[in-house]
């Protein structure tokens, strides 16, 4: 457990870094810090491993008040994970990881069952890695050595700066699932900073949103993104991002402007012919001032062609929603009625537009993405 008590940073020359942060990161969980550049988020992981000093406040980690223990000490119950990972490049993938037990003095039977251990954790043979050196090492593996290497001596906390920054997208999603598998085996405390919302969202149990050295939002990912605490949250996570209640959506978000009309008086051959020109297979119906009528489809017209009918004479009446209207309506409407569409009109029945299933999933996929 690590708790951040008032704290504060200011560097000299008078930058806050860090304006009186109060933060708990319970047993086991992943906090994610997030925010601009310059807010504050690596100023505040140091401070938990005294790499830099607070001004003021208390941390503490495990129960104990950091001030009051030795720095180096602390360190190595802290594993630390930063972007540039900067392995040992002389010493081999299992001198690297074994780094903090051998300054602890582990025995080496328990080194290497240990160095083994982890690299079997993230799929990495030990007979084949064990022995290569940083440079025999992708970009992606070179990082995952240095998280095994932080993980080495079971430390109570990880603090991990941008872990990920440096890597292709690929190998960044690749190791984001890894450290959301390996959390399952090895229920570490965690404070992860990224300024990479979508890693955020996928990795935390909470997220710490800050600006100007502040805390400006703390909320589980589905919290933040249901309920954004002001507009910098919410351009911040950005309004693709946002969870929509289906019944918050309204009908002009979706709908499609001049759909395909016609005048009920028109004959069935004319309505036909539209038909062919705007490649629809429907047709709404309107009087001579635009007020919505029915509808008719090409099967009905077909089913009539003989016969002199105006296609008023033979169109079905239709439900009909106004742009205020939600989404949720809309989608009602259509399974109600079996409808592939849902025309859309003013207050005075003047039509507006039309909603179609199309327009609907698009929408909803245009969220999801
Ligand atoms: N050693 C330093 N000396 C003076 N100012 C610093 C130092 N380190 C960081 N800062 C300043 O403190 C603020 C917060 O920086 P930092 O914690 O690195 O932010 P972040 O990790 O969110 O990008 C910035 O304005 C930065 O310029
Ligand atoms: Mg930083």
């Amino acid at each position: 457990m690590v708790t951040f008590e008032k704290v504060s940073k200011t560097y000299p020359g008078g930058v806050m870094a860090v304006k009186n942060l109060n933060l708990t990161i319970a047993q086991g969980e992943l906090v994610v810090l997030i925010g601009p550049s310059g807010c504050g988020k690596t100023s505040s992981l140091k401070m938990v491993n005294r790499l830099i000093e607070p001004t003021s406040g208390r941390i503490i980690v495990s129960g104990v008040d950091t001030q009051k223990l030795d720095p180096v000490a602390l360190r190595r119950k802290i594993g630390y994970v930063i972007q540039d990972i900067a392995l040992f490049p002389h010493r081999n993938v299992a001198q690297n990881i074994a780094t903090v037990p051998r300054l602890k003095k582990w025995d080496q039977k328990k080194i290497q069952e240990r160095v083994d251990e982890l690299l079997r954790l993230v799929d990495m043979d030990p007979a084949l890695y064990r022995g290569r050196y940083p440079l025999e090492l992708s970009g992606g593996q070179q990082q995952r050595i240095g998280v095994l290497r932080a993980l080495a001596a079971e430390p109570e906390v990880l603090l991990m700066d941008e872990p990920f920054g440096a890597l292709d997208p690929i190998t960044r999603e690749q190791l984001q699932d890894e450290l959301k598998r390996l959390r399952q085996k090895v229920k570490k405390t965690i404070l992860f900073v990224t300024h990479d919302m979508d890693e955020a969202l996928k990795l935390a149990d909470r997220i710490v949103l800050m600006r100007d050295g502040v805390i400006v939002q703390v909320d589980t990912p589905e919290g933040l993104l249901r309920e954004p605490a002001n507009d910098f949250v919410r351009n911040f996570i950005g309004e693709k991002r946002l969870i929509r209640q289906p019944d918050k959506v309204l009908v002009h978000e979706v709908m499609r402007t001049k759909p395909t009309c016609i005048e009920g008086d028109k004959g069935l051959h004319q309505g036909l012919e539209l038909m062919r020109e705007e490649a629809v297979d429907s047709l709404l119906i309107m009087d001579r001032s635009g007020d919505f009528l029915g509808v008719v489809e090409v099967q009905t017209i077909q089913q009539n062609l003989e016969a002199r009918k105006s296609l008023e004479a033979i169109m079905t009446p239709w439900p009909t929603v106004n742009e205020n209207d939600s989404v949720k309506r809309v989608v009602r409407l259509m399974v109600e009625g079996n409808l592939r569409f849902i025309p859309v009109v003013d207050e005075t029945g003047r039509i507006k537009g039309i909603v179609t299933r199309a327009n609907v999933v698009n929408f909803v996929l245009d969220y999801m993405s």
